[in-house]
């Protein structure tokens, strides 16, 4: 079978898989979790809350149209197939990713207060960027990707929504936009750690990236056997797929990169959320 073949069989597999996850595990779990019929296995503490007004929308003001890299990473190839598949992703991932998204936004509430910069560091077609930008109107977020067909996507659509508490950047997680440095007071990071080919350079550019006691929240697959389980199907089917991290590495990770606190949960079945304080 041709390269072209096998990724048009697998496409329609994954978006397959990813619906029948939502809905015969994540739903009952749901129920479940409602019912206090079970408790979310949990680690550490979560960052205390600051109530403190933030500085209010400053890049989005300035950069109306997307900004590019110049130099592009060697390890481009790795996030190329996304350029082409943004119209489609949404429609793909969705029922998978809007539980998870409801998930990161119920733990992060405390942590938005008002005129406060948020980075989406992977926003793939937009979808969870935009939805904070309408939301949060007073807040700005920052869309950024390596892909530049995301990148694009991303920004069409908030055009086509008259957003203007946006920006959209092509940035390298490992080597973040310097304009960045000390610049957001919350980092929201959804199904893409799993693809950063160098995890301790991207924590630690997220890192620089937050203000003190900005708050990093990171959605990703997470408890190890999870990862045993998906590995295989995730080789072969997930675009510039790395490796799957436990709740454990992602407390290694920020603990190096100098993170005050951490905390983490399994929230769905095979789904961790880990977050940490700068
Ligand atoms: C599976 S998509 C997730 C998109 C969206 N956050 C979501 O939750 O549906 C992963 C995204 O990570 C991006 N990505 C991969 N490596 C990256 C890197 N080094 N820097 C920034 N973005 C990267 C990809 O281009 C892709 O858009």
């Amino acid at each position: 079978m041709s390269n072209e073949a096998i990724a048009r069989f697998l496409g329609p597999l994954m978006a397959a898989h990813l619906y029948w996850w939502s809905e015969a595990i994540f739903r009952p779990a749901k129920v479940s979790r409602k019912l206090k019929l079970h408790r979310p296995l949990a680690m550490g503490t979560l960052p205390r809350v600051k109530k403190r007004e933030g500085l209010g929308p400053s890049l989005s003001t300035m950069y109306r149209e997307p900004v590019y890299l110049r130099e592009i990473p060697e390890h481009y190839p790795l996030v190329e197939d996304f350029d082409s598949i943004a119209p489609l992703y949404e429609s793909a991932v969705l029922p998978f990713s809007g539980p998870i998204f409801s998930d990161m936004l119920t733990l992060l509430k405390p942590y938005l207060n008002t005129r406060i910069r948020i980075l989406d560091p992977s926003c793939g077609p937009g979808t969870e960027a935009i939805k904070l930008a309408q939301t949060f109107p007073e807040c700005e977020v920052i869309a950024a990707d390596l892909s530049r067909g995301m990148v694009d996507y991303t920004a069409s659509r908030a055009g086509d929504l008259s957003l203007t508490n946006m920006a959209f950047f092509q940035s390298d997680v490992g080597d973040p936009n310097p304009l960045f440095e000390n610049y957001f007071d919350v980092i929201f990071c959804e199904l893409s750690f799993h693809h950063y080919p160098d995890a301790e350079a991207a924590i630690k550019g997220f890192k620089r990236c937050l203000r003190p006691d900005g708050v990093l929240i990171i959605g990703d697959p997470g408890p190890e056997w999870f990862n045993r389980l998906a590995k295989r199907f995730s080789d072969i089917a997930d675009p510039g797929f790395i490796k799957h991290r436990t709740g454990a590495e992602f407390q290694t990770l920020c603990e190096a990169a100098s993170f005050s606190s951490f905390f983490w949960v399994e929230s769905l079945p095979g789904i961790g959320i880990s977050v940490a304080q700068a």
